[in-house]
C-alpha cells in the first residue's frame, strides 16, 4: 500500500515547512506523470482559467507550503497547483493549533464548533498566511515550474501585508507589487486571497467590498496583464450579493475561486480557542454551504452574462464530490482538507471518470 508524506498537524508550520517530501528539484530532471497515472491522454478537454489541463482537479492555497510540496502532489497526478499564499514581507506562522480538528459534520457560516481531540473530516485553519521573503519564494517556485510535465499549471496565491492606515490604493498597490514578483517567476496564473477568516487586516474581507476588491483586481491585471487572475473569496450568502461582486470585477480578472472557508469560532473543554477570534474552517462540513455558492455565482455569471471561471473550494474529497462542483458551473476544482487527509483523491478521481466512460 502506498505511503504518502502529508502535513503533520502535531508539528508547526516550520516543521511542516523543512520537512517536506523528498524530491530531486534538479533541473536536468525530466519532467513527466509518474508510471502508475495515465498519462495527459485527455488534455485539453479540461480547462483551468482558460487554459488546458489534464484533469479538473488541483490542489487549494495551502498543502504546498513550498516547491518540494507543489512538486510532490504534482507526482501524484494533481494538474493544477496553488503554491501557499505569498506576500512582499516575510511572516511567521501563528502557533499551535494550526489545523484544529472539529466535530460538527455540517456548519453554517458564524456558527459555534467544538474543538475535538481526535482527527475529524474537518477544522479550524490558523496559519495567518506566513511567507519567506520574496527573493527565497521566487527561486523555489522556479524550480518547482521546471518538474511539472505539459497539462500541469502552477498558480501562486499572493496577499497584501496592509498596516492598519493603509488606503485601498497602497493595498492595491502592495498586491500588486506581489502579482509582479510572481509572475517574474514564470507562473502559470496569479490567485489574489481576498479571504482570510484568520487574519483581521483589511485584506482578510476585501471580496466583502466590491468596489475596493475591484480596485485591487484592476491595479494587478494592469501589473500582470498577460497572465489569469483569479480572486479567491470567502462566503457571499445571497444572489445580490454575488451579482454585486460579478458585477464589480468581471472587467478586471479572469475568474473567481470559491469559497475560502466558512467562519467559525471553536469552543474547547476550557473555553473559546483563538483568543474567541473566528478562524476559517474547512473540509466535509463546509461542502454544501460552499456548492450551493458555486451554483449562486454561476448563475450570477450567467445572467449578468460575463466571461469569468469559477474554481470551486470546499469540503470535497471524493470523486463524485468534482463532478458536483463541475456540475454546479465550476470549471475545475481545488482540494485543501482532502489535501493531507486523502491524498490519493487524483488517482480515485482517474479511475472513477475511467470507469464512467468505459462502454456498457
Ligand atoms: C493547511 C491549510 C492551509 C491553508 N492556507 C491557505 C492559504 O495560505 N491561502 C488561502 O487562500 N487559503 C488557505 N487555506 C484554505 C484553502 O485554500 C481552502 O479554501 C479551504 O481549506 C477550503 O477547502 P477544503 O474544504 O478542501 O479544505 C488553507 C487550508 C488548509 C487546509
Amino acid at each position: 500500500m502506498t505511503r504518502y508524506h502529508v502535513y503533520d498537524r502535531s508539528q508547526t508550520y516550520d516543521w511542516n515547512f523543512e520537512h517536506a517530501p523528498d524530491v530531486d528539484l534538479t533541473p536536468q530532471r525530466a519532467p513527466a506523470y509518474p508510471d502508475h497515472l495515465a498519462p495527459p491522454a485527455q488534455m485539453g478537454s479540461y480547462t483551468f482559467c482558460g487554459l488546458p489541463v489534464e484533469s479538473p482537479l488541483g490542489i487549494a492555497a495551502g498543502p504546498l507550503l513550498n516547491g518540494k510540496w507543489l512538486v510532490y502532489y504534482a507526482r501524484l497526478g494533481y494538474s493544477t497547483l496553488t503554491y501557499k499564499t505569498v506576500r512582499c514581507q516575510p511572516r511567521d506562522s501563528y502557533p499551535l493549533p494550526n489545523l484544529q480538528p472539529i466535530l460538527e459534520s455540517e456548519i453554517r457560516d458564524g456558527d459555534l464548533v467544538t474543538a475535538t481531540e481526535t482527527t475529524q473530516d474537518s477544522w479550524a485553519i490558523s496559519f495567518g498566511m506566513p511567507s519567506r521573503h520574496p527573493d527565497w519564494w521566487q527561486a523555489d517556485i522556479r524550480k518547482a515550474l521546471a518538474q511539472l510535465a505539459s497539462g500541469q499549471r502552477l498558480i501562486v496565491s499572493v496577499v497584501a501585508s496592509p498596516a492598519a492606515e493603509w488606503t485601498i490604493d497602497q493595498i492595491a498597490a502592495d498586491y500588486a507589487q506581489c502579482a509582479r514578483r510572481a509572475a517574474e517567476t514564470g507562473a502559470d496564473c496569479i490567485e489574489l486571497n481576498l479571504s482570510c477568516p484568520n487574519v483581521v487586516s483589511a485584506d482578510g474581507r476585501l471580496y466583502g467590498h466590491p468596489p475596493a476588491a475591484a480596485r485591487v483586481a484592476h491595479e494587478v491585471h494592469k501589473a500582470v496583464p498577460h497572465l489569469p487572475l483569479l480572486l479567491k473569496i470567502g462566503f457571499v450568502p445571497d444572489a445580490l450579493a454575488a451579482e454585486r461582486l460579478v458585477d464589480a470585477v468581471a472587467g478586471s480578472c479572469n475568474g473567481l475561486s470559491m469559497v475560502n472557508c466558512l467562519s467559525a469560532r471553536v469552543k474547547g473543554p476550557r473555553g473559546l480557542l483563538f483568543d474567541g477570534q473566528p478562524r476559517g474552517i474547512g473540509g466535509t462540513a463546509i461542502r454544501n454551504q460552499c456548492l450551493q455558492q458555486v451554483e449562486r455565482f454561476a448563475a450570477a455569471i450567467e445572467k449578468l452574462n460575463v466571461p469569468l471561471h469559477l474554481i470551486g473550494v470546499g469540503g470535497i474529497s471524493q470523486p463524485h464530490h468534482i463532478q458536483s462542483y463541475l456540475d454546479a458551473g465550476a470549471e475545475a476544482v481545488h482540494v485543501a482538507t482532502a489535501a493531507i487527509l486523502r491524498p490519493q483523491l487524483a488517482a480515485e478521481w482517474r479511475v472513477w471518470t475511467a470507469a464512467r466512460s468505459a462502454p456498457g
